[in-house]
């Protein structure tokens, strides 16, 4: 079976991904190849950062790679907090004080559109392939649920039924989100590929 890298460290991602695709491939996280240093994120893009991930995985390990990353881009905010999501409240801080710091900045303005975007670089023979997901939706005032993990509690999709992203059981919040949407194109391209 082909050997692919998925370059994350998260433990669900990976279940994710395998459940999909494991018939088809041997999917590796960082950890089984030995891969325990920070990878670089340094892009001013979340298309940048996934693809230098997954250059640094190939360059380093020789591996095939694919790698995501998302970003929650709030347009009152000019899109932030976009690429710096997860440490938008400063290193050291966790979701919470993200919440709190989109919270505060966002007291009292109407426009309150949003969307999570997710990129997918796929490094496959050298040659680089990209997948986007995304969900529009609303910032709410307070958090609502406690599902979920990062933003979820105050972000609220435009599909579905008022739920906040943090109130869905994970399989609701797959079939619409960002990332399910990102993720389901990549395995399309897997499997067209593997049919050819
Ligand atoms: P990552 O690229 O998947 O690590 O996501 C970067 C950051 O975006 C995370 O640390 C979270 O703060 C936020 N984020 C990503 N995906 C989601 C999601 O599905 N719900 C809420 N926040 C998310």
């Amino acid at each position: 079976m082909k050997k692919i890298v998925f370059a994350t460290n998260n433990a669900h991602k990976l279940q994710e991904l395998r459940q999909m695709l494991g018939d088809r491939y041997e999917i590796l996280g960082l950890a089984d190849i030995g891969c325990h240093e920070d990878i670089p994120e340094t892009a001013d893009f979340i298309e940048g950062n996934a693809q230098m991930k997954a250059r640094y995985v190939k360059e380093h390990y020789g591996y095939d790679c694919f790698s995501d990353d998302t970003g929650l881009e709030i347009d009152a905010l000019g899109g932030e907090p976009g690429v710096h999501s997860a440490r938008y409240a400063g290193p050291g801080h966790d979701s919470e004080a993200n919440i709190d710091k989109v919270l505060d900045k966002m007291q009292g303005v109407t426009d309150r559109t949003a969307r999570f975007r997710t990129a997918i670089a796929l490094l496959q023979d050298n040659e680089m392939h990209m997948f986007e997901g995304q969900v529009e939706g609303i910032i709410l005032t307070e958090r609502h649920g406690t599902g979920g993990f990062g933003y979820d509690s105050i972000f609220r999709p435009i599909e579905g039924d008022g739920s906040t992203f943090a109130q869905m059981s994970p399989q609701d919040k797959n079939r619409i989100s960002h990332r399910g949407r990102a993720v389901a194109r990549l395995i399309e391209f897997l499997k067209n590929q593997e049919n050819n």
